[in-house]
């Protein structure tokens, strides 16, 4: 995100966004990525380029305010949410490729296939994705049993059992009909799953209870869900200043999503349900409820 578009965001979700994590978050990538001193200098340049140029960083903010929300320092969990970040970073490199989306531009930037090409843009992907777990197993501290969970909690969220299981869907029904199941299933898969994992991840390095890692589950599926929905909406209704990625695309490649199924108000009533459902989960909880209450909130009305 360009600083002029980064303050403009700021300005127009601050109050429902915890935006001093954004810094936080990625000072931390770069200290990560500084790192990188016997990688080929086009590879640490894809990465770098791809790892920093902007972004919410929802996934590990929402790690972060988990373990906030459990009386923990954000500190403990920082290597976990920064990691599933790269994780979220190599899936919109691939995303993007002329096979899967052919997208332009992330974030406001070229893609990285554009700027690197297609050859070196696969690559970084699939180095980033194998440094998420590099980061993990390095530099998170935990006793080793709960560290393999985190770990199994994220290897499922992404492959074939989630992220990419998603996916698949996505591409091989392009221009097919499918039902509603199936339409929820993808949106779930490719998107929520990784969410779910920066949350449950989160509640289990920051030792929730089974009862709270059961209600974080909920509150993570709905907002995760509803993220989806709403990056539906936007790709039909907004344009590229703002959301740095070029409009209209889903239509153009006849994807499926919830406007193209359900239209538009419907799909922003069953956003908002969804929403409105984690909210009352947090409010059930015996947790910090702040901020994940207000995150679940900029989900609706985030406008990039
Ligand atoms: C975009 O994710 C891809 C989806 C899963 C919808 P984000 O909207 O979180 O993208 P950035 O990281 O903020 O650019
Ligand atoms: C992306 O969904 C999901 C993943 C990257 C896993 P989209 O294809 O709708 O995301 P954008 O609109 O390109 O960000
Ligand atoms: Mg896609
Ligand atoms: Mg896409
Ligand atoms: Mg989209």
């Amino acid at each position: 995100m360009k600083k002029k578009e980064y303050t403009s965001f700021i300005k127009e979700t601050g109050p429902l966004y915890p935006e001093a994590l954004i810094q936080k978050v990625n000072d931390r990538i770069n200290e990560y990525l500084k790192a990188y001193s016997d990688t080929p200098q086009i590879l640490k340049k894809a990465i770098t380029y791809s790892m920093n140029n902007g972004g919410k960083r929802l996934r590990p903010i929402l790690c972060l305010t988990v373990a906030k929300s459990l009386g923990k320092d954000c500190e403990l969990v920082m290597p976990v949410a920064c990691a599933i970040e790269f994780i979220h970073t190599y899936s919109l490199i691939h995303d993007d490729l002329p096979a899967i989306d052919n997208d332009d531009f992330r974030r406001g930037l070229l893609t990285c296939h554009k700027k690197f090409g297609e050859d070196i843009a696969i690559l970084a992907g699939d180095a980033i994705f194998a440094e998420a777990f590099n980061i993990i197993l390095y530099k998170q501290e935990s006793p080793p049993d709960i560290l393999v969970k985190v770990l199994s909690e994220i290897s499922l969220a992404s492959g074939a059992h989630g992220m990419v299981a998603g996916q698949i869907v996505d591409v091989f029904f392009a221009g097919k009909k499918i039902s509603k199941s199936l339409l929820e299933y993808m949106h779930t898969n490719k998107t929520g799953k990784l969410i779910t994992a920066a949350v449950i991840s989160s509640a289990i390095l920051s030792g929730a209870s089974d009862d709270n890692i059961g209600l974080f589950k909920q509150y993570s599926e709905n907002i995760g869900l509803a993220f989806q929905i709403t990056d539906d909406l936007l790709d039909l209704e907004s344009n590229i200043e703002i959301t740095g990625k070029t409009p209209g695309k889903d239509l153009l490649q006849n994807k499926n999503t919830f406007p193209s199924l359900f239209g538009i108000e419907k799909s922003k009533k069953i956003a908002k349900e969804k929403i409105s459902r984690a909210i009352q989960i947090v409010q059930s909880m015996d947790v910090d409820k702040e901020w994940l209450i207000k995150i679940a909130q900029f989900i609706l009305q985030r406008k990039n």
